[in-house]
């Protein structure tokens, strides 16, 4: 199964895709986990990342879809990935379709987990007082969300048009989301 989490910074994408993941037996791939452990080693491309995510802007696409197709060739991707933030602008939506069909495959849905940003910015909220990610200032989250709405949000209509989107109310707990989310995988039969 190769399926993408899409969804406003701080919706859970995260959270759901962990457990998801394990679940299914198959690769939860997070760019932003990926960059902020380039971050922690000091790498030339932590280096590149650490002002721009600390800046709640996007990372260039180039960069982030050279880290995806080395990271999906990977062993723990042979029965599938969730890819967790990662496409996040339609360019990089463009890369990912161009990838999959070099390699003769496809994703198989799109999940978004629809929430209203009010919830969102209180989850985030919460989170600045028990993680310390450092792009998680008030005023970073904020701007995080005006470029998720001018640049990522327009690939909920680039999906729904492909036919592949599934859409999760991302508004209960995380047990609730959960099985919203089984639910919708279900109905698909997979
Ligand atoms: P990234 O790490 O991807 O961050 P994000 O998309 O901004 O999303 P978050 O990780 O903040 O939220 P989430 O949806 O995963 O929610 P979570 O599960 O944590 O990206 C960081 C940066 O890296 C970007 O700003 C950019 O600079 C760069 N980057 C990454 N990918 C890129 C790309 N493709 N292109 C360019 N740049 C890129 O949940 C949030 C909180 O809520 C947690 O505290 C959680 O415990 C809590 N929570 C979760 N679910 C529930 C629930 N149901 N009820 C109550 N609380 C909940
Ligand atoms: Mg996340």
């Amino acid at each position: 199964m190769k399926t993408v989490f899409l969804g406003a910074p701080g919706a859970g994408k995260g959270t759901q895709a962990k457990r998801f993941a394990q679940a299914q037996g198959i690769a939860h791939i997070s760019t932003g986990d990926m960059l902020r452990a380039a971050v922690a080693s000091g790498s030339a491309l932590g280096l590149q990342a650490k002002k721009i995510m600390d800046d709640g802007q996007l990372v260039p696409d180039k960069l982030i879809v050279e880290l995806i197709e080395e990271r999906t060739q990977q062993a723990d991707c042979r029965r599938g990935y969730i890819l967790d933030g990662f496409p996040r602008t339609v360019e990089q939506a463009e890369a990912l379709a161009v990838m999959l069909e070099r390699r003769k495959e496809s994703l198989d849905s799109v999940v978004l987990f629809d929430l209203a940003e009010e919830e969102v910015l209180r989850r985030l909220a919460y989170r600045r007082t028990v993680e310390s990610r450092s792009d998680d200032s008030e005023e970073t989250q904020l701007k995080r969300q005006r470029i998720y709405q001018e640049q990522t949000a327009p690939l909920i209509q680039y999906y729904r048009d492909q036919g592949v989107l599934k859409v999760v109310d991302a508004a209960g707990t995380i047990d609730q989301v959960y099985s919203a989310l089984e639910q919708a995988f279900a109905a698909q039969g997979r």
